[in-house]
């Protein structure tokens, strides 16, 4: 089985391979206390061996509980927000197709989003929609207690139960939270949801291969196994005892630690597949949470190329030289469109006759790096051969151990987020939350 590449020439220009091979021993072992839970957050740890030890059984619960939603609904909501949503969001966009939801006659149902904002007309227009369509919700919080899908679930529900009545409701809820903390934990053992379980030592962002994300991907008719068996090839290919020179995660790592330290702090993460959008959304908050702390961190950002050439393409060509880019390049579309022959040829394109959209895409993509180098950016290059199941599942792997990895070589707990809590603090002081009088007090004298 083919596997994902990484192609790493193309940073040698800006540190060399000698100064990147000096940060080889500190990646290994990084790379071992992540199997030996020898360093700081090492009750989160549940990922690294999930693609392994997943069961027949809880594949299977999944499926059922997928094909259950499947049967009753057209559109299925998921209700969450950051890693409770975003790992689902990036797998379904990749692997489905663009416009399958604006079908009439789909196999699948529409999968929507919600509770990833306080957008108030965002509700509203969901709500419409939704009045008129057979739908079910997946809500997803760990904490059960986080605000933005809380309030989209209470509306959701409300729609829900004033349409198809609360019995049947219930059989359209899935709710994924904590096995015993947490309201929605509370909410989903009061109504008789079926639940499923985030394991204690799993965090948000390092979710998307527990039901967080299994559910809604299966739910969205894409094949779990697939996603699961190149998680776990990758898992096996890095483990422990892999030595560095084989291992991709940690020498991702290790280069973009030595690209930090030469002042590179911004990465840029490129896609030229607009599929892969949702992706990078996935990876910035992975790489976002896990590394920005402590002062420190590299600053994951991303862009949709070739869309974001005629926008961004500007600065990262001439701005400010803090950037590297790391590119997601897929080898092969699957599907087949040609650049047809016109006899008339006014728009002057009869030179891309009969070559394909994506021969085009990859001259682009090739023009791009080329500049970029020549404009003082470093870049790594991933190669996808296909967007399948099974390479996705490969590259969610190798990003979340490179994740782990990083954080510790940066020498910060890659697994907590206490920076999230501060706007949290705030907002309930000024809503004026029972149990936060005295910081609404104060947030009131500086406003
Ligand atoms: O990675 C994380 O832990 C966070 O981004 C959470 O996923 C996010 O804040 C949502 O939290 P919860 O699932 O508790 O609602």
């Amino acid at each position: 089985m083919d596997t994902i590449k990484l192609v790493i020439n193309h940073v040698y220009d800006f540190v060399s391979e000698k100064e990147i091979l000096q940060q080889a021993d500190k990646a290994t072992a990084a790379n071992k206390a992540l199997h030996d839970g020898s360093r700081a957050g090492n009750d989160f740890l549940g990922w690294v061996n999930l693609p392994s030890s997943c069961t027949e059984n809880s594949i299977r619960d999944i499926e059922d509980a997928a094909t259950a939603l499947r049967t009753r609904c057209d559109v299925v909501v998921v209700v969450g927000i950051g890693g409770s949503y975003l790992g689902a969001r990036a797998v379904i966009d990749a692997l489905s197709s663009s416009f399958d939801w604006l079908q009439h006659e789909r196999k699948d149902p529409v999968i929507l989003y919600a509770g990833n904002n306080i957008g108030e007309d965002y509700l509203y227009e969901l709500t419409k929609y939704l009045e008129k369509r057979e739908f079910g919700i997946i809500n997803i919080s760990k904490s059960g207690t986080t605000t933005e899908p809380a309030i989209a679930f209470r509306i959701l529900k409300d729609l829900l139960i004033g349409k198809v009545g609360k019995e049947e409701s219930c059989k359209r809820i899935v709710a994924i939270t904590d096995a015993s903390k947490g309201a929605l934990r509370t909410l989903a053992n009061t109504e008789g949801y079926t639940t499923f379980v985030i394991p204690d030592d799993i965090g948000g962002r390092y979710s998307v291969l527990t039901p967080v994300g299994l559910l809604p991907i299966a739910v969205a008719g894409i094949d779990i196994r697939k996603l699961l068996q190149g998680a776990k090839d990758m898992e096996e290919a890095t483990g422990a005892s892999t030595s560095y020179e084989i291992n991709l995660p940690a020498i991702y790592a290790a280069i973009r630690n030595e690209l930090y330290k030469k002042g590179k702090k911004i990465e840029i993460l490129a896609n030229y597949n607009p599929k892969l959008h949702y992706f990078a959304e996935w990876w910035k908050q992975l790489y976002g949470e896990s590394e920005g702390k402590e002062g420190k961190g590299i600053f994951p950002a991303a862009v949709d190329f070739t869309t974001d050439l005629h926008s961004m393409g500007q600065w990262i060509q001439e701005g400010e030289r803090t950037i590297f880019e790391t590119v997601l390049s897929v080898k092969e579309p699957k599907e087949n469109v040609k650049i047809p022959h016109d006899e008339a040829n006014l728009d002057g394109l009869n030179f891309l006759k009969g070559k394909r959209v994506d021969e085009v895409n990859k001259m682009a993509e090739l023009g791009t790096l080329i500049a970029h180098m020549d404009g003082g950016v470093p870049n790594i290059l991933i190669e996808i051969p296909k967007l399948s199941e099974y390479y996705i599942g490969q590259l969610i792997y190798f990003f979340e151990k490179a994740c782990g990895i990083s954080g510790y070589m940066l020498d910060v707990n890659p697994f907590n987020q206490p920076g999230v809590e501060a706007y949290k603090k705030n907002m309930f002081a000024l809503l004026e939350k029972p149990g936060y009088e005295e910081a609404t007090k104060a947030i009131k004298a500086r406003i």
